[in-house]
């Protein structure tokens, strides 16, 4: 009898374990995948974590009935390491993505990753890859990427019975082309991120799987950011597929409060500066027909820092924002100059936000 051994032959691409440094272009990082020297794990099971283990390999070994693949229970952060001119690696708010991973946890049902482990996982894998971390003037970072899933087997509904936290990590530049020049974003009528009580507040694989398709739309059209609108109404503004919105108008920096929306880290760095700065901040509903009032549209998240919106499109309707929708405003510029100079170590950092590896 024939045995399944002619289907096992993987089809996917092999990575071998690095073991040099490979040539990267540094000043031409976009946000892509490229291998490192390896990621670490910890498992949970009988109600414990393991101890962090090194693997070099960018491979995880998961029974097929693992409840991330079937029924989603995956969870995710981003953040960023930063060499400063001083050489020295920096981290930038770490305990904020410890906190919301567990406030994720805790929605999808799996146990939570004391801060302790959280943090020392993210630094391991920053410390074991850091000749990853790109050159202090390149403008690049170290994005960091821990992944919290059901890795047990189920197959009726119901949470796993074992774990696996994993921190890999990605040199990385620019999410958008162009960095900080001004995109057009586009308000897809048939699609929705999150619902009124559903998970848009927590960072689960699900949402952006939801998103895919209309992302992938939008881009096509030659949108490359998609804003959602909130899916009761229709009106009042939530944020964007992968960055929280932002406005200014005057002296006031204005933000959605909506609870289906990501608490974005950046955003809350934002709203600190913003205050440091004498402006007031309000979180509060943003109805759509209010773009036309804004001086400076934002679009912010570990990925795209910040990058400018000056038009957004609403099925025949075009909102202008400012007046003069080809260029980056300059409140908006400095605000991104400020958040990236406490991030490469340059300006003081008054609230204690980087961290030294
Ligand atoms: N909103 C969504 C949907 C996101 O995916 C992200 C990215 O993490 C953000 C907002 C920004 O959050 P943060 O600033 O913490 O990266
Ligand atoms: C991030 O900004 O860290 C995100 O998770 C967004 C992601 C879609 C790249």
């Amino acid at each position: 009898p024939k045995t399944g051994r002619a289907f096992s032959q993987p089809r996917m691409v092999q990575y071998e374990v690095r073991r040099t440094v490979p040539k990267i272009d540094w000043n031409n990082l976009g946000f892509q995948y490229i291998q490192t020297a390896c990621h670490v794990q910890s498992v949970w099971k009988d109600g414990e974590w393991s101890a962090l283990q090194r693997v070099d390999e960018p491979y995880v070994r998961m029974h097929i009935a693992n409840t991330a693949l079937h029924y989603g229970q995956s969870c995710f952060e981003g953040l960023k390491a930063f060499r400063g001119r001083d050489g020295r690696v920096r981290i930038f708010r770490a305990d904020e993505n410890a906190k919301r991973m567990s406030s994720s946890a805790a929605r999808l049902v799996i146990p939570n990753v004391p801060e302790q482990l959280f943090l020392e996982a993210v630094h391991t894998a920053v410390r074991e890859n850091e000749q990853f971390v790109p050159p202090y003037g390149t403008g690049g970072s170290l994005y960091i990427r821990p992944i919290l899933f059901g890795s047990g087997a189920k197959i009726g509904l119901q949470s796993s019975d074992e774990f696996t936290l994993l921190v890999m990590v990605v040199p990385v530049g620019d999410y958008y082309k162009g960095g900080l020049s001004p995109v057009t974003a586009i308000v897809m009528e048939d699609y929705d991120r999150a619902a009124p009580k559903g998970v848009g507040h927590v960072k689960v694989a699900g949402n952006y799987a939801a998103d895919l398709l209309p992302n992938m739309m939008g881009k096509s059209a030659g949108y490359p950011i998609n804003l959602y609108l909130d899916a009761q109404n229709r009106r009042t503004i939530e944020e964007f597929g992968t960055s929280n919105f932002f406005a200014l108008k005057g002296n006031t920096y204005v933000t959605p409060n909506s609870r289906s929306v990501l608490p974005s880290i950046t955003n809350k760095t934002l709203i600190q500066l913003a205050r440091d700065d004498g402006m007031m901040v309000e979180e509060r509903e943003v109805d759509i027909d209010e773009l036309e009032t804004f001086d400076e549209v934002g679009a912010c998240g570990t990925a795209v820092v910040i990058t400018a919106v000056t038009r957004v499109v609403r099925g025949s309707k075009l909102y202008e924002i400012g007046d003069e929708p080809d260029r980056v405003g300059e409140r908006l510029h400095s605000l991104y100059r400020k958040v990236r100079a406490i991030q490469y170590g340059e300006a003081e950092d008054r609230h204690g936000w980087a961290q030294e590896l």
